[in-house]
């Protein structure tokens, strides 16, 4: 298995945003991670990821614990997430953004280079290469995290709704690009609430409401779970 979580919880002050999730995901599979509004989809990412502590529970990657792990320790690992606002170097260039990043992520000079220009033509950047980051659109810079995301081929990529507020076009890059990423057999975990997208990304998704994971497993059958549906709907019987 590639990841296990295992009884996440956390509270901030007296709201449980996470109450006991659990859930799995074998290597190569795109998840969905779903649910309404507040339910805790992001708080779950922000404890894979390292940015937020975990108040109890555990996540094993390929059997080891790393709930305990910074967001860099993590990235060397090969867990890495994209954010819900996303976050580029806005004065510095499209293409220097990747090569910043692919250094970081402990590539050489020439070696980012060169997979900065793959990944530009990639994610159909090359009309704004040389353009400060902060000038792209919103679209434009959920790209180019995307490109730098995978500098270095994450082993499992925590994405907070990449699809949110972006130009159909774009999106179709994007989802094309996430298609290709799991031919090459990486893992994504894919937080968002377009559901057509849902449906034609991930084989299998797991939905949250109020903390809770209330369904889980085939992604149709959660979709069409009578639970689910009512989350949705905000609990109003139709
Ligand atoms: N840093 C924080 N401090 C206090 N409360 C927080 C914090 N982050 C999230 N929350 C609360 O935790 C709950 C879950 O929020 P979270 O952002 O994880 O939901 P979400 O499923 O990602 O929602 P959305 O679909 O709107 O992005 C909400 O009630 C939210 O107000
Ligand atoms: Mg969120």
């Amino acid at each position: 298995m590639l990841l296990n979580v295992n009884l996440l919880s956390k509270k901030f002050g007296g709201n449980q945003a996470v109450d006991q999730v659990s859930f799995s995901m074998e290597e190569g599979t795109i998840m969905g991670l779903i649910g309404p509004n507040g339910s805790g989809k992001t708080t779950v990412l922000n404890m894979l990821s390292g940015i937020l502590t975990l108040d109890s529970g555990s996540v094993l990657l390929n059997d080891r614990e790393i709930s305990h792990l910074k967001p860099s320790a993590l990235a060397r690992l090969g867990v890495m997430r994209m954010f819900q606002m996303t976050r580029v170097f806005a004065r510095v260039s499209a293409f220097d953004n990747l090569i910043i990043a692919g250094q970081a992520l402990g590539l050489s000079f020439q070696k980012s280079v060169t997979k900065a220009d793959q990944l530009i033509v990639e994610l159909s950047l090359e009309p704004v290469k040389f353009l400060d980051a902060g000038q792209l659109s919103g679209g434009q810079k959920k790209l180019l995290e995307f490109g730098m995301c995978f500098m270095k081929s994450p082993k499992l990529a925590l994405l907070d709704e990449p699809f949110a507020a972006v130009h159909p076009q774009m999106r179709e890059t994007m989802a094309n690009f996430i298609k290709a990423r799991h031919q090459e057999g990486h893992s994504f975990l894919l937080v968002s609430h377009d559901m057509p997208i849902v449906q034609a990304l991930c084989q299998t998704c797991v939905c949250m409401n109020t903390g809770k994971v209330i369904a889980s497993g085939l992604t149709k059958q959660v979709l069409s779970n009578p639970q689910v549906v009512e989350a949705y709907l905000g609990g109003e019987h139709v």
